[in-house]
């Protein structure tokens, strides 16, 4: 992420000659793609040789093979590509949020244990239906420490915005995810306040303050952008971070003893910047 920034947004004489941060990137590439492809290719082999039974629900790459066995490969491996970086980033500004906000992870831990009292059960697709509290939490991290910074289209065609005249064709970047920061629509935009996603039945302790302005439009904040080249990971990057927040919180306090200030620094995405010596606790009960 860090080179293709270099390379697709600072200026770079890289189309012109190869750059020792081209070259970079090149090998980057080469090892993702060898890496990716063979775990595709593993995962193929294994569905060749135990394929799925009548009734029984085909996998996405299963049902994708009996499309096109290219393409199905090459989703694999786009699936890998994207879906790393970006899910442990975010996981990241979560599980920062929450150390840092013993209060926050003290409510989200109450609502867990109701669902998990004992722990030797497990979470299930079941039990794990209502946790507004969980979903709160996971929406205000991404809010506060945001992945991308936005949006990019090339516009369909041309249009007028704010009295300028955009051609068709012209990139076009949306920075929404600086709007989440701005007090006007989210109101004291610096903290951790999960309260404010909560449907009004689910905020019994929020009393009457205004945690986020009326009528916001729900295009201010877009984590997973937007129509059909929005996200494809959103489901399964949504049942992770639920998953696995919700285990860990469970289980375990956690503590982050460190500044955070410059957690994360903007190399296309936004990824963690500092050593991540988060502490956990096990509650033992
Ligand atoms: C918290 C984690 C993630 C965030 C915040 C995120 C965010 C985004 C955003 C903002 C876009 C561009 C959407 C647009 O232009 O409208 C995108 C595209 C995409 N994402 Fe994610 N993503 C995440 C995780 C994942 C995962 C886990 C996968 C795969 C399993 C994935 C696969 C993709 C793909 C393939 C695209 C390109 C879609 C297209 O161009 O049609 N992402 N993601």
């Amino acid at each position: 992420m860090k080179y293709f920034y270099d390379l697709g947004v600072k200026p770079t004489l890289y189309k012109y000659i190869k750059t020792p941060t081209y070259r970079r990137f090149e090998k980057t590439m080469d090892t993702i793609f060898d890496l990716t492809n063979r775990y595709a290719n593993e995962a193929i082999a294994r569905m060749e040789q135990n394929p799925c039974k009548e009734g029984e629900e085909r996998s996405v790459l299963e049902k994708l093979l009996k499309i096109d066995r290219k393409i199905a490969i090459i989703m694999a491996m786009d699936m890998l590509l994207a879906g790393v970086d970006t899910t442990s980033s975010t996981l990241t500004a979560v599980l920062l949020c929450i150390a840092k906000n013993p209060e926050k992870q003290q409510k989200l831990r109450e609502e867990l244990l109701k669902v998990l009292p004992h722990r030797d059960q497990r979470f299930t697709t079941d039990n794990m239906k209502h946790l507004p509290y969980l979903r709160a939490c996971i929406k205000e991290g991404m809010r506060l420490y945001p992945l991308a910074f936005g949006n990019m289209r090339a516009t369909g065609a041309d249009v007028a915005l704010s009295g300028y005249r955009v051609p068709k064709g012209t990139r076009v970047f949306m920075n929404s995810n600086f709007l989440v920061h701005e007090e006007k629509f989210i109101p004291r935009p610096r903290e951790f306040l999960p309260e404010r996603w909560l449907r009004q039945q689910d905020a019994k302790t929020v009393g009457d303050e205004k945690l986020i302005a009326d009528d916001l439009s729900k295009f201010i904040f877009l984590p997973f952008g937007y129509g059909p080249r929005s996200c494809v990971g959103k489901r399964i990057v949504e049942l992770e971070l639920e998953m696995m927040l919700a285990n860990v919180v469970r289980h375990f306090e956690i503590e982050f003893n460190y500044p955070t200030d410059k957690a994360f620094a903007n190399h296309f995405l936004n990824t963690p910047q500092i050593p991540l010596k988060f502490k956990f606790t096990d509650l033992n009960y």
